[in-house]
């Protein structure tokens, strides 16, 4: 399906869209300030967007000749840190959007004359959709960077569902034996998602939603924040230095802050922007853990009529609005039992979207890893002090999220829309 040359382009337009729609919120000031030394100015995610897209599909794929090759070393990420960014010679918003335009239509030319089973680069479409997830991903980053933005709202969207019928809550037993994880089959899937192998994951209980303002707010009336018992060494160190008093952007009184607007917590959503030292403090809490990467996705992919694993919890077919909060459709996590639709077979919801989850797991190869098709995607964060995070947010596209997808980022991170869920041992 994914080699069909017009849903790649169809995939490659309606990505664009989305990246056009969040620089085009705020004006050219806007667009090459730094709003967080945690981000770049949103023009940098813009052209260095455009940059991997010429890099991999005009220039590798097609063999064409550089557009702007003296601008490469400004838009690679690994030269410069996000803090430096602004300092750079950087094209100015006009240039950066001529440029991206200019690359775009030299990449539809070269997908227009591709073979799709040339080499392994292009097979199943793959080198188009890495850089479809790529500019996706970037999507998700200038959304966070919209969220710390000082300022009034730019953008809007619906409220996402109200929470349905069937009360969501407890635990789910996921029943101890083997299951696979990883894929060898989905076309898009990148290195580190790769290859499929069997793990054996003792039974466990998880949580059937992720954990909510509501019972994060008990955890801080609890003196959650005050007192090391709950806290790593790490975590601990961290809080105080940090001076972590609650999840970023929480404007106290039951506010917070939403898009540049004061919104009141929607209790019975997922919490979001906690780091991954809070939810470890949350769980040992509430007497649980963080499961870890193999078991939160097990939970997520084992099907126990079959013992396959799916793509995703609900089955194999790709993400619809009824199964999962993605996409910026709605620009905050969905209320706890929104998406029945979007469950797991044992009964686990919203999985997929709303938030990504931590996990207690760092961020390492599969057995057999292979870098595809370069190592500065994965590998080169491999043990590093990475914890990974699973599932996506509200803020991630569909292209750029499965049952296998791993996100990885430092433990004391928040900017990001991550939350978690607990799981337990059995007695
Ligand atoms: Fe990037």
């Amino acid at each position: 399906m994914t080699t069909d040359k017009n849903l790649i382009a169809a995939e490659l337009e309606r990505t664009r869209a989305r990246t056009a729609l969040l620089t085009d919120a705020v004006d050219d000031d806007d667009l090459v300030q730094q709003h967080s030394p945690l981000m770049s100015p949103l023009v940098w995610d813009l052209a260095h967007v455009g940059n991997q897209e010429e890099l991999w599909l005009v220039r590798d794929v097609g063999g064409r000749d550089p557009l702007r090759q003296d601008i490469d070393h400004l838009y690679d990420a690994f030269k410069h840190a996000r803090r430096d960014r602004p300092a750079l010679p950087l094209l100015d918003p006009a240039e950066a959007r001529t440029y991206v335009a200019q690359v775009r239509d030299k990449a539809l030319d070269v997908l227009d004359r591709v073979r799709l089973d040339e080499r392994p680069l292009v097979d199943g479409g793959f080198a188009f959709g890495m850089i479809v997830q790529h500019e996706q991903q970037h999507d998700e980053t200038m959304l966070a960077t919209h969220q710390l933005r000082a300022g009034g709202p730019v953008l809007s969207a619906p409220p996402p569902p109200p929470p349905g019928n069937r009360r969501v809550r407890g635990e789910v037993l996921i029943p101890g034996g083997p299951f696979t994880m990883g894929t060898d089959t989905d076309p898009w899937a990148l290195d580190n998602e790769r290859p499929a192998h069997v793990v054996d994951v003792p039974a466990f209980l998880i949580d059937a939603a992720p954990v909510t303002n509501a019972a994060y707010l008990e955890f801080i009336d609890a003196g959650g924040y005050q007192d090391p018992h709950w806290w790593s060494a790490r975590g601990w160190a961290h809080r105080q230095e940090a001076g972590l008093t609650a999840p970023m952007h929480w404007a106290g009184e039951g506010l917070a802050r939403q898009f540049g607007q004061i919104v009141p917590l929607e209790m019975t959503a997922p919490v979001v922007h906690v780091s991954y030292f809070e939810a470890e403090a949350y769980a040992r809490w509430a007497g649980k853990r963080l499961p870890t990467e193999a078991e939160w996705e097990k939970a997520a992919r084992w099907d126990p009529e079959t013992g396959r694993s799916r793509r995703f919890p609900w089955g194999d077919d790709p993400p619809g609005p009824e199964h999962a909060n993605l996409g910026q459709r709605h620009l905050a996590p969905a209320p706890v039992g929104a998406y029945p639709a979007g469950a797991s077979p044992l009964g686990v919801h919203q999985l997929i979207g709303d938030v990504w989850e931590w996990t207690s797991s760092d961020f390492h190869g599969h057995p057999g890893f292979r870098v595809f098709p370069y190592a500065e995607y994965s590998e080169v964060f491999f043990g590093g002090d990475y914890k990974v995070l699973r599932g996506g947010s509200f803020g991630t596209d569909r292209a750029a999220c499965r049952g296998t997808f791993r996100n990885w980022d430092h433990p004391i991170r928040r900017q990001i829309f991550s939350g978690f869920r607990c799981a337990r041992d059995l007695l």
